[in-house]
């Protein structure tokens, strides 16, 4: 089944990059992508596909398309094209680092190496947080983090592994911590973004940019919060990490509908019409399959999540992947800002990634971009 899933996914890869050679696949409502530049938070799962389908297939025209991206992504970083947020790890993690775990070309350390100095950049000392969106002091967004950031923070700890400077991964802790303590809530539901006063540092309260209410629980948010838990816990082996992922991932679990792919917020109300968002299934499928890659044999927990995976990788195959289809997306029903009325009902380029990804690490046990292959 996986074998089926990833061949089509990887032919789908191909031709998206023979007819849209350069371009970048962006959201769309239209379920063809819109293919431009590299100018949003995006981009890097375009490349990440790519090196994904280069080390199942080892056809070095993938190699040669990521190469080619990975310079693209170096200019942007030179010139500083719409580089003022914190999504430098989505860019560059799955760009220019996934490309020096696979091929060791010194030039792409250099380059994560200096994108992860500019992600350090938006730590803000009087406040003590990582500034998610917008320039420093900017009115609305100066004192914000968003729970999504947690997936960011890779890229801090591996700077700090590969150049032996404590700093990386001191400021990514500090942003964890600050994440579980305000981002998660005491039923283990999650805020999507949090405000802070920008001088003091005072917290001010939760809020949302894409979910259904401040109060609600944003689907996506959840997902980005049990994969990026488990990451820092995999870094850092601090276990409230791990015990904060697994609460995370049971609300997620115990919260879906049956067939098991989310809705897009946990809190919007259900009719025959609300978006289902299965790229928030997709990451969280990533980050059960790092659970269980992380957690002893004798777990008492693994049996439910074991469940929780299975559940939703046969329904993403079964009846949300565009096997067999023509079709730009890999996968169908991704959602991206419903209140905001973009992107519903669609392909996301970052659930293809986290589908495509959690399928290799199912056939080849081949785990995405986040750390070195030897870090355990
Ligand atoms: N990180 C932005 C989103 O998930 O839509």
């Amino acid at each position: 089944m996986w074998r089926e899933a990833i061949e089509d996914a990887v032919g789908k890869v191909r031709r998206n990059l023979e007819m849209h050679e350069g371009a970048f696949p962006h959201i769309t409502n239209e379920k063809r992508y819109e293919w431009s530049g590299n100018v949003d938070w995006i981009e890097g799962f375009h490349t990440g596909l790519t090196w994904l389908s280069y080390e199942y297939s080892r056809d070095v025209f993938f190699k040669e398309q990521a190469k080619r991206q990975i310079a693209d992504f170096k200019k942007r970083l030179d010139a500083k094209i719409s580089i003022e947020h914190h999504d430098i790890g989505f860019l560059f993690g799955l760009s220019a680092l996934a490309g020096w775990f696979v091929e060791r070309d010194g030039s792409y350390q250099v380059l994560s190496l200096k994108a992860a100095d500019h992600l350090l950049g938006r730590w803000r000392e009087q406040g003590s947080f990582l500034q998610a969106w917008g320039p420093e002091n900017d009115e609305l967004n100066g004192g914000r983090i968003i729970i999504d950031c947690l997936m960011n923070l890779p890229l801090l700890y591996w700077a700090s592994e590969v150049t032996g400077k404590p700093r990386y991964a001191e400021v990514a802790r500090k942003q964890v911590e600050l994440s579980r303590r305000y981002l998660v809530r005491g039923d283990d539901s999650s805020y999507h973004t949090f405000y802070f006063n920008r001088e003091t540092g005072e917290p001010l309260g939760g809020g949302t940019h894409q979910g259904y209410t401040d109060g609600s629980t944003w689907t996506r948010g959840q997902a980005w919060g049990i994969y990026g838990f488990v990451l820092s816990y995999r870094y850092t082996k601090d276990a409230a990490f791990l015990t904060t992922a697994k609460r995370l991932l049971s609300y997620f679990l115990e919260h879906l509908p049956e067939d098991h792919v989310a809705y897009w917020d946990f809190n919007a109300p259900i009719t025959a019409d609300t978006s289902r968002d299965s790229s928030a299934s997709a990451i969280t499928a990533c980050g059960m399959l790092e659970l269980l890659e992380l957690l002893p044999e004798d777990d008492a927990d693994r049996g439910w999540i074991k469940q929780g995976l299975d559940q939703t990788m046969r329904s993403l195959v079964s009846s949300y992947a565009t096997i067999g289809e023509e079709a730009e997306g890999l996968l169908k029903h991704g959602s991206y800002h419903v209140r905001g009325n973009n992107g519903l009902d669609d392909y996301m380029i970052w659930g293809d990634y986290y589908y495509l990804e959690a399928l290799m690490r199912l056939e080849r046990g081949i785990s995405g971009y986040w750390y070195e292959r030897d870090n355990k």
